[in-house]
């Protein structure tokens, strides 16, 4: 039997793949190990391989066959837009696209003003400002600390994840519109769902059984709760 092959996010959402995986008698002892660099592993009994990226590059794994499934933010999926089948939220890694700024920018989001947007999602930002907003804007791509912009002067506005509010609140910015909710979701490469269809679909089923169980225990503590 070939290797069935796993991109994973480096970093919590792995952890939390994993935490997954391990509801469902898939375990990766080796990948435990807080001192390991080694970003690939295999479980020999069941024929799988896993392996550590980052994000950004899950879908191109994806894409090409090199993994035949992926785990990876919704955010990614779609700057990346990738020739993959998206299959199944996972529910957890949830945050929100947002366009982001001081208080007073929020007026120049009325369509009319050119105005600069930084960014490390230029693909959304473009789509968001030109489709859904009718707004011509200026693009800036950034790779990571996107909330400098504003405070530096380098754009107005930001468009960026926000999970707990936090970054953008001890920086002295506000979410001024939503763009959309996200999640981390599963990918897989359209080959291997024709050629590995029972396993891929029997391993999805297996996740989705465990995330439905979890989401109905959730339903009923808030519901004692309340
Ligand atoms: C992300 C994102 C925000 C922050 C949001 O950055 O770009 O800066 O997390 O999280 P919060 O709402 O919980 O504060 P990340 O940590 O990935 O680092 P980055 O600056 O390299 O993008």
């Amino acid at each position: 039997m070939r290797y069935l092959t796993i991109a994973l996010t480096k970093g919590r959402l792995a952890k939390q793949t994993m935490k997954l995986l391990e509801q469902i008698g898939i375990s990766c002892e080796e990948m435990n190990d807080p001192s390991t660099r080694k970003l690939i592993f295999t479980d020999e009994a069941r024929r799988l391989r896993f392996f550590l990226s980052k994000g950004p590059d899950v879908p191109t794994y994806v894409e090409y066959g090199a993994a035949d499934i992926g785990v990876v933010g919704e955010d990614t999926i779609m700057e990346e837009d990738r020739k993959i089948y998206e299959v199944l939220d996972l529910g957890f890694g949830k945050c929100r696209m947002c366009v982001a700024g001081p208080e007073s920018a929020g007026k120049l989001l009325n369509g009319q003003q050119q105005i600069r947007v930084a960014t490390k999602y230029p693909k959304i930002a473009r789509d968001y400002f030109n489709e859904t907003k009718n707004q011509t804007v200026e693009i800036i791509k950034l790779n990571g600390s996107i909330e400098l912009a504003p405070i530096v002067g380098l754009s107005e506005v930001i468009v960026d994840i926000v999970e707990t509010g936090s970054t953008l609140k001890s920086n002295g910015l506000k979410v001024l519109e939503e763009v959309c909710p996200l999640s981390a979701r599963v990918v897989v490469n359209p080959v291997s769902m024709r050629m590995e269809n029972e396993r891929i679909t029997a391993l999805l089923r297996d996740m989705n059984e465990v995330l439905t169980r979890e989401q109905e225990k959730e339903r009923m503590s808030s519901a004692q709760d309340s």
